[in-house]
């Protein structure tokens, strides 16, 4: 995951200054050869606000005002890549205007929040030749990275069960404060949409695609601030004739975390830990002859309802490798 070391410096510019917009810009900053040259929010109070504090050149109100300033070499000038970080249903219209434009683009997850409008998406990237990612950077974690090997290279032989846990916590306040999360026309979901999606694409690389679905929703706590679910149930079967299941919720106080069990025809499994949510997959491997390597044991003083900016802050790490990796694609044109 090597960066490009020469040539002429990439030009980025972010899109939604909200909440995690800082993990993309340190994860630029913290690349040579490339730079963020402006960012832009709807909010353009907070556009020109974030410019300031974060000494990027320059803000805009509106992606039409972006784009168009980089068609003028006299004004922005050339844009290669944008990092897109506004609620989910409006990642359409940006990244379809980002292709047009012909500027790579770096998406949030999720894509979007239909198929139809995923498959939108892909067809003006393609169409324009632009480069397209959606940022998925649990799968940068050293413990999926480390799983992902043990079903490759066949230690754990043919995948054949899997369980996702994801059991979060999240106060009223998170779906309150922010007033697109949690309705099915700004938000398009609830915790299979915002949180779990994680879980279910790694579920996914581990074991393949997913070609039936059977499950069940239902909103218990959030139901003042949310009408999307805050607990979904599921059971998966992919096309090898694998089959998973999967609990998700954002109503359990406190949080017990996340955790990721895939199980090979050896009878090996393979099991992967976050808890408290937003601290480093863990990894322990369960042998057919008992425990094979054990995972340390978790700090005593570990906090199961941390804070959501602490969660974000926590990722940091591991979004600089996934905009690395974007980076080094669009420099290699892979
Ligand atoms: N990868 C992760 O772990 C992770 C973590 C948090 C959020 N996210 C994703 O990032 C995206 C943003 O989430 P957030 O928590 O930062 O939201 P947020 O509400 O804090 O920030 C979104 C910002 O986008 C701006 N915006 C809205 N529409 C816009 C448009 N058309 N053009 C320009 N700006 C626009 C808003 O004014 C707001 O400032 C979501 O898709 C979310 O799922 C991913």
């Amino acid at each position: 995951m090597s960066e490009p070391t020469s040539g002429p410096s990439l030009k980025v510019a972010i899109i939604g200054t909200g909440a995690i917009f800082k993990n993309h810009l340190e994860a630029y900053r913290a690349l040579e050869h490339v730079e963020v040259v402006a960012v832009c929010d709807v909010n353009e109070e907070l556009a020109v606000r974030t410019a300031q504090e974060h000494n990027i050149a320059r803000a805009f109100g509106s992606t039409a005002a972006l784009f168009e300033a980089a068609k003028d070499p006299a004004d922005l000038g050339r844009l290669d890549i944008v990092s897109v970080c506004t609620p989910h249903p409006t990642h359409e219209a940006v990244v379809v205007e980002a292709a047009q434009a012909g500027v790579h683009v770096l998406c949030e997850k999720p894509l979007a929040i239909t198929l139809e409008s995923s498959q939108r998406i892909v067809d003006a990237c393609r169409q324009h030749g632009v480069q397209l990612g959606v940022l998925f950077q649990r799968r940068f974690w050293p413990a999926a990275q480390r799983i992902k090997t043990l079903i490759d290279d066949g230690t754990i032989g043919q995948p054949i069960l899997g369980h996702a846990s994801v059991m979060l916590h999240r106060e009223a306040s998170y779906y309150a404060a922010t007033p697109w999360r949690g309705s099915w026309a700004t938000d398009g979901g609830g915790v299979l949409m915002t949180q779990a999606i994680h879980y279910i694409d790694l579920l996914q690389w581990f074991m393949g695609e997913v070609v039936e679905v059977h499950g069940h929703t239902n909103t218990f706590v959030h139901q003042e601030h949310m009408e999307t679910e805050d607990s979904a149930v599921a059971t998966l079967k992919f096309a090898s004739g694998a089959m998973a299941t999967l609990q998700a919720s954002t109503a359990v106080t406190p949080g017990l975390g996340v955790q990721i069990r895939v199980t090979g025809t050896t009878g090996a499994s393979v099991q992967l830990t976050e808890f408290p949510e937003g601290t480093e997959g863990r990894i322990d491997l369960l042998g057919t002859g008992g425990t094979i390597e054990n995972a340390p044991t978790w700090p005593a003083e570990a906090n199961p309802n941390t804070a959501l900016s602490e969660i974000n802050a926590a990722l940091v790490p591991y979004h600089k490798l996934q905009v690395a990796d974007f980076v080094n694609a669009v420099g290699a044109g892979t």
